[in-house]
Parts: structure tokens; C-alpha cells; sequence
């Protein structure tokens, strides 16, 4: 019954930090010029496949292209798009992003 109890509080606590994918999915609409619809990138953008990545790891890139950690020719284009996401809809980009499947 504890098991039961404990597993079922866990469940609820990871669906809690997780990102609400069809939030992501309205959200990612911001992100379809540069990386492409299904997430697989353009590189006439410069801009990398996303599709598929590990959510903490989006999660961690976005903000360090929001707070400028992560600096270069290529993220200065994509600020503008990013400066105004708050954590939980950085966190809901990701949850969709991540649940893309590869296109190759
Ligand atoms: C104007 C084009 C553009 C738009 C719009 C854009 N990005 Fe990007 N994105 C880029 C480029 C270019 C890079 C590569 C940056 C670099 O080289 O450091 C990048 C990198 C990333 C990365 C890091 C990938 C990695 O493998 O490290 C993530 C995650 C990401 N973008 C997510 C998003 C999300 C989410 C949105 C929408 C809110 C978005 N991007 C909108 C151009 C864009």
C-alpha cells in the first residue's frame, strides 16, 4: 500500500515539473521559421534539429540564449523570439519538442 502511495505521489510530482505539451505545441509556433515544424532545423538558419532532444537540455539552452550565456552570430537571432518566455513556457516548449519524433 505505501509502494502504491509513494509511486503514485511520484508520478504526480514528475507530471508536475514537466511541461504541458500542447501548450509547447501553440508556443513552438515562434520557433517554426528558423527550426522547421517538425523540429529537424534549417540550415539556411544556422539553426540546429531540435526535435527529439532531451527536454532539460532545451530547458537549459533556451535560458542560456535568454539570459545571453550562450552568445554567438547564430543565438542573437533567436533572442528576440525567446527574451520574453517565463519558466514555465520554456518548460512546455520543451515537453513538445522533446515528444517530436526525428524526421531521418
Ligand atoms: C531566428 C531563428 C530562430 C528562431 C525563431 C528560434 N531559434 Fe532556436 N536556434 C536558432 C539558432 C541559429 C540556434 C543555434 C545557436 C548557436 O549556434 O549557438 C538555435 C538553437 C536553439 C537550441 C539549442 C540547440 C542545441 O542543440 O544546442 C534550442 C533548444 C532552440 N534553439 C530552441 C528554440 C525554441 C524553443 C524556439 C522558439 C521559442 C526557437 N529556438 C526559435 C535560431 C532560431
Amino acid at each position: 500500500m505505501r509502494t502504491v502511495l509513494l509511486v503514485a505521489l511520484m508520478m504526480s510530482l514528475s507530471a508536475l515539473a514537466a511541461g504541458d505539451k500542447s501548450k509547447g505545441a501553440v508556443l513552438f509556433k515562434k520557433c517554426i521559421s528558423c527550426h522547421g515544424k517538425d523540429g529537424m532545423g534549417k540550415k539556411s538558419q544556422n539553426a540546429p534539429m531540435i526535435a527529439g532532444q532531451y527536454d532539460w537540455y532545451i530547458v537549459s539552452q533556451v535560458k542560456a540564449i535568454q539570459g545571453k550565456e550562450r552568445w554567438n552570430e547564430n543565438s542573437k537571432k533567436m533572442y528576440p523570439f525567446v527574451k520574453k518566455l517565463e519558466e514555465t513556457e520554456i518548460q512546455d516548449l520543451a515537453a513538445y519538442i522533446s515528444s517530436m519524433k526525428l524526421k531521418k
